[in-house]
């Protein structure tokens, strides 16, 4: 069964999307089904978090649903085979089939591997899988490899995306092809000004564009699964998030364009986060929640939302919410 969007082209990041919703890191840890989410819908996905290195992750049980929050807490730990097994992976898929919308590459550390050698981590992961995407993410955000959030800070970040733009332009100067989009996602739960800190690091070092956000370890209540470990995603985190874009829009404006994630469900979670700033989308948890006919509706109600409003374009109505 096809679940095929509405067309609502966009551009961003210097790619074209058919529509601006993509599929959220996670959820195709191994890209093995790249060719397949565009027949749900899906406007763009990324792939992984892949590390330098392969790792089983965290013991299971990992992942837990709260049907009451319509929320999942996962610690999954990054589970993947690790660049070299992931290369011959994608070789192979992309011998056979691949997708013809967008595929970013999420990228995240080595548990083996120390903060203080992280962007080798980042960087020899990129460098090897450079080839499958048309976009990096720069993952230090996750809550569920021990201190990697820490690697949001200054000069932490600063390392990282300096090894990774090293990468991206001898590969680029090697291959004669254009370098690809780099960008950073950012935990829902920085301060403030932590979250401009980085924003600022991000533009500085000519980033494409900043990923909000990952999971949070704040928890809304009082269900019993509420007290398992990890981050935690879906309804629950789209408040905070959409916050965030919204602080993001208000410091950067077009400067460093916004991925918009964290409980996008339906058409309003959706447009709020449009409203916000955000220029493109991207969900997981509604995905388990909703079934796979939420990508389409999403995408249906926004270009209703669009004549509604009297915009044009998708473009159009990026950060209105800043104007009016
Ligand atoms: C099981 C699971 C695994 C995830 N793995 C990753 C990951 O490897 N890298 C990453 O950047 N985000 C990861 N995420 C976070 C999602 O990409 C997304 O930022 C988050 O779930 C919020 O979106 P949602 O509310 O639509 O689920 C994961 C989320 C879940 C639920």
């Amino acid at each position: 069964m096809m679940f095929g969007s509405p067309s609502l082209p966009t551009e961003s990041l210097g790619l074209q999307f058919d529509n601006p919703i993509g599929l959220a890191a996670g959820m195709d840890k191994k890209g093995e089904n790249i060719p397949n989410w565009e027949c749900l819908g899906f406007g763009w996905m990324e792939v992984g978090g892949i590390t330098l290195h392969g790792q089983s992750g965290n013991p299971k049980p990992r992942m837990f649903r709260s049907m009451k929050h319509g929320a999942l807490i996962n610690r999954m730990g990054f589970n993947n085979p690790g660049s070299e097994a992931m290369f011959k992976i994608l070789a192979k898929q992309k011998s056979k089939k691949w997708a013809s919308v967008p595929v970013g590459i999420n990228l995240g550390k080595s548990k083996i591997t120390p903060n203080e050698e992280a962007e080798q981590d980042y960087a020899g992961t990129m460098e090897r899988l450079w080839e499958f995407a048309d976009l990096f993410v720069v993952n230090v955000s996750s809550p569920n490899t021990p201190n990697l959030r820490e690697l949001q800070a200054g000069s932490e970040l600063d390392r990282i995306l300096t090894a990774c733009n090293e990468v991206n332009a001898r590969i680029s100067e090697e291959t004669g092809a254009k370098p690809k989009p780099l960008l950073v996602k950012i935990s829902p739960d920085l301060e403030d000004n932590q979250i401009l800190a980085v924003a600022d690091i991000a533009i500085a070092q000519g980033c494409a564009g900043i990923v909000a956000t990952n999971t949070t370890t704040s928890r809304p209540g009082d269900d019993k699964i509420m007290d398992q470990v990890g981050g935690l995603s879906g309804k629950p985190l789209r408040q905070r998030s959409t916050e965030i874009i919204h602080t993001l829009y208000a410091h950067c404006g077009q400067k460093l364009p916004i991925i918009g994630v964290g409980g996008v469900s339906d058409v309003d979670s959706a447009w709020e986060k449009i409203a916000a700033g955000a220029c493109l989308l991207q969900l997981y948890s509604a995905l388990v929640f909703e079934g796979p006919g939420v990508v389409r509706a999403i995408n249906r109600g926004i270009m209703r939302k669009l004549t509604e409003h009297g915009f044009e374009s998708l473009s159009d109505a990026v950060g209105h919410a800043h104007r009016s």
